[in-house]
């Protein structure tokens, strides 16, 4: 489904990544792991096409990212944020977002689903993005990028400084939504998500030192 080809990212003259290669195929879970300040964040905003690699090639179902059109490609590639960030003044606003990107009518039913499955009442349409806590944003934040499934999610640290409670339930629907099919490249440091790992990338000093599949 993804498959990168001697990746690399030079920025400010400094070597950032170089050399990365490997491929994910649909279905799979990939956690990425490794010392801060590796390449990791980096790593995913270029497979999210936030980024672009330096040099090397990313191929997205056998076809070469930098041809592809970038929206499209952003709605079936879909990264979430470290830092979650909110728009708008209400969660409502923010699972209306991707309807009104797509010109869709928003579907309040949907909105209510996806809350639902992350543990929050149809009560928190309605709430301001100021008044809900650290975990109950990252909770809106990712299931905005669920809103419509990608093909693939790309995860940054989204269960990392969460209260336990926002984790695991964080933990649970990325679960679910692998087993749902959707295809994920999470980078974290927790320690249970990484001894739950099916296949473990390690990205240190911008290389990788790792790639085990269990
Ligand atoms: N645009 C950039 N320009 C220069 N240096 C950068 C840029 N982006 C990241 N870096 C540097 O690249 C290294 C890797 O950063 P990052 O990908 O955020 O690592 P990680 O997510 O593994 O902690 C760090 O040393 C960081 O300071
Ligand atoms: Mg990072």
């Amino acid at each position: 489904m993804i498959q990168l080809e001697k990746v690399g990212f030079i920025a400010g003259g400094e070597t950032i990544l170089a050399d990365i290669s490997f491929a994910v195929t649909k279905g799979d879970f990939l956690t990425i792991s490794g010392p801060s300040g590796g390449g990791k964040s980096t790593l995913l905003k270029i497979v999210a096409s936030l980024l672009t690699a330096t040099s090397g090639k990313i191929l997205f179902e056998d076809r070469d990212l930098a041809e592809l059109n970038p929206v499209t490609y952003r709605r079936e590639v879909s990264y979430c944020f470290q830092q979650p960030a909110l728009f708008g003044e209400t969660v409502a606003d923010n699972l209306r977002f991707p309807f009104e990107i797509r010109g869709e009518t928003y579907d309040e039913g949907r909105a209510v689903e996806l809350l639902s499955r992350v543990a929050l009442g149809k009560s928190y349409l309605q709430k301001s993005i100021n008044e809900i806590s650290g975990g109950e944003k990252q909770r809106v934040a990712l299931i905005r990028n669920l809103m419509f499934p990608p093909k693939v999610l790309l995860l940054d640290e989204v269960t990392t400084g969460l209260d336990e409670v926002s984790q695991q339930i964080v933990w649970q629907l990325i679960s679910d939504s692998n087993q749902e099919g959707i295809t994920i490249l999470q980078v974290t440091h927790d320690r249970q998500e990484i001894a739950a790992a099916k296949q473990l990338l390690t990205i240190e000093g911008g290389k990788i030192s790792e790639l085990k599949r269990f």
